[in-house]
């Protein structure tokens, strides 16, 4: 088996894909590329303003453009929104030449990790638990329908998440031909490099 060209991380807010799809990109020699990140920054504007000015299906429009553009790179690791599973017709953009990873988190690791969070607009207000449930509830079966691999990530560091999700991906290349395939990545306007 050979490398996927994209990988793609989905999962609830909290379940740690920016932190697990840089080191993973490092460890495959990949682009990391964050769909959140690269919206934000083409739109010169954070996601609370994002969701306050266009409301949240402003947020998904743009949000379908930019998996759509992103279906596109080649030997890139892609982590996306919580909510990009909610709309159909982004299924197929996710799985276009990937391998799509599903993140599993138990709900008392999305409350402690999005605690303190001031960036999810979802997620300001009473009850941010109550919200989280209730999103696990209709997008679990969702990311699991999706994936290709699941991966508990409790109680595991983001080092032993990555060790294992390699072995999973492709566990017979070596270290040294994934670090050359950190030459020859295309960029993608509005990003950066790992
Ligand atoms: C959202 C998750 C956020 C971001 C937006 C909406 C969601 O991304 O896309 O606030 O609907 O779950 P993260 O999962 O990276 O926090």
């Amino acid at each position: 088996m050979s490398l996927p060209e994209r990988v793609v991380l989905v999962g609830p807010m909290g379940a740690g894909k920016s932190t697990i799809g840089r080191m993973l990109a490092k460890e495959l020699g990949y682009r990391f590329l964050d769909s959140d990140r690269i919206i934000e920054e083409r739109c010169g504007a954070n996601i609370p303003w994002i969701f306050d000015v266009e409301g949240e299906d402003g947020f998904r429009q743009r949000e379908t453009a930019m998996l759509d553009e992103l279906s596109e790179t080649q030997s890139t690791v892609l982590a996306t929104g919580g909510g990009a599973v909610m709309r159909p017709e982004n299924h197929a953009l996710l799985r276009k030449n990937a391998v799509v990873i599903y993140l599993k988190t138990s709900i008392e690791q999305q409350v402690e990790r999005t605690r303190k969070d001031r960036n999810r607009p979802l997620l300001q207000n009473d009850d941010p638990e109550g919200v989280l449930r209730r999103l696990f509830a209709v997008r679990d079966p969702l990311y699991t329908k999706l994936a290709d691999i699941v991966m508990f990530t409790d109680r595991k560091s983001p080092r032993l998440v990555v060790r294992q999700l390699v072995n999973r991906i492709n566990p017979k290349t070596p270290r040294h031909k994934r670090q050359r395939r950190k030459e020859g990545r295309q960029h993608v306007p509005g990003t950066q490099r790992a």
